[in-house]
This record gives C-alpha cells, structure tokens and sequence, in this order.
C-alpha cells in the first residue's frame, strides 16, 4: 500500500471517522493530499479492500467509517513511530549562553555530587534543541533526579530534574528547573569535565544526547 494511502487513513481518522460514519468528498481529500479525487477513490477501494474502512455511498454522499482492523493498524503505526522516533535521543547545536551557568552550578555543586555522584564542571553546555520538537519527548520515558532546592544568603534555589545522559560517550546530565512547564528549547548539560574541550566542541557544532 501506498505510504499516500496510509495518510489518507489518518485524514479519514482525523475527520471523524473512528466510531462513527463520516461523510467525505473525494475533491476535499484530494486536496489535502494533493492528489486527484480519481486517486482518492482508488486508495477508497483498497483501503475498503484491506478491510481498513467501511465504504458505503448514500444519497447525500459517500460514507466512511475505520473499522477495528484500520484502529489497529493506525494505533501500531503511532507505537512504532513514537517508540523510533522518542528513545531518549536529542540532536541539537552547541550555543553560547549569558554565562549564569558557572554560578547556578557551583550553588548546587554539593548537591549534584551527592544525587548524581559527580562533581560538576562549573557551568553547562548548552544545546539548542533540533530533534525532537520538543525536549519533553526525548524525556517522558525516563525518570528524572530530583536534585532538592535549598536557600542560601536568604536567596531560594529551587528544585531541579535532572535526566542522566550520555554526550559522545561522556556521563552527565540535563538539567531543567522544576518549575519550567514549557519545554525548553535550549538543553543545559552539567558533566564532569569541559565537555567543549574534552569534545572539541564549538558554537554551531551538531551534537547527540543519549538519555540513559
Ligand atoms: O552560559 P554560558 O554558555 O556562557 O557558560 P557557562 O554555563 O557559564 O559555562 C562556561 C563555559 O563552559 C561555556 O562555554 C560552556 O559551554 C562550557 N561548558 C562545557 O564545555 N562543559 C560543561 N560541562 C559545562 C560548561
């Protein structure tokens, strides 16, 4: 089956058709996939064919409704696609931050050697997020270090998650503050060592996060 045909099945889902019948024009659905209503018939028909869809014409119009078996096969799709796509990897280009990173590190240093069993290089690498869209993807599956906020000099640092991950071979971590609620787009990594040094990185350069 054509991969068009698949993304016709989606349209279909997308327009109502799990759980009930919907009314559809060959014209709409061709113009979505940019193909002519004569192609939209004929993956109509196989779809029917393979038992993805109930066809039925009626006086106002055609009727589509996904059976079981076309469920199924769009529910394994979204799993297969999720699981190859959000495995805990994260490309991104190293960027240059405003410098706060060396201070907030050393303030939580005590704490990141006792949670995470390192002592942190002062500062963090920061890593503009290309894949996934959003950081929060690469994520969900694993589960993060609560490294606990403190108050210091009457100033309140808060909670931090911490995601163990693996940078061109190098243990370290992501961390993001507890309270963020947007994904972030830039990825902070504490490590042990200088990891621009240590992996001869520069501004611009791709890297790839491997959350452990
Ligand atoms: O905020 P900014 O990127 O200016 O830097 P920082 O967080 O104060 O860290 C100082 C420098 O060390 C930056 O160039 C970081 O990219 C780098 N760094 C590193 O290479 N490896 C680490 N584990 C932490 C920071």
């Amino acid at each position: 089956m054509k991969v068009k045909a698949l993304y016709l099945l989606i349209s279909l889902a997308k327009r109502g058709g799990i759980g009930k019948q919907v009314f559809i024009t060959l014209r709409e659905l061709g113009n979505e996939l940019g193909v002519s209503p004569q192609t939209v018939l004929r993956w109509l028909e196989e779809l029917a064919d393979r038992g993805y869809i109930l066809k039925q014409e009626s006086r106002k119009g055609t009727l589509i409704e996904i059976t079981d078996k076309g469920i199924k096969l769009l529910e394994s799709l979204y799993e297969e696609l999720s699981s190859a796509l959000y495995s805990g990897v994260i490309v991104g280009e190293v960027v240059s931050g405003i410098g706060e990173g060396a201070y907030y590190v050393q303030q939580y240093a005590p704490l990141i050697k006792e949670y995470l069993g390192f002592d942190p290089y002062p500062g963090t690498l920061n890593v503009k997020v290309i894949f996934p869209k959003t950081i929060f993807d690469a994520l969900c599956n694993s589960r993060p270090i609560i490294i606990p906020g403190f108050v210091k000099d009457g100033r309140t640092f808060g909670d931090v998650r911490a995601y163990r991950v693996k940078i061109d071979g190098i243990e370290g971590a992501i961390v993001i503050p507890s309270r963020t609620i947007h994904p972030p787009k830039i990825a902070e990594v504490i490590a042990p060592v200088n990891l621009r040094m240590v992996l001869n990185l520069k501004d611009g350069d791709r890297v790839r996060i491997e959350v452990i």
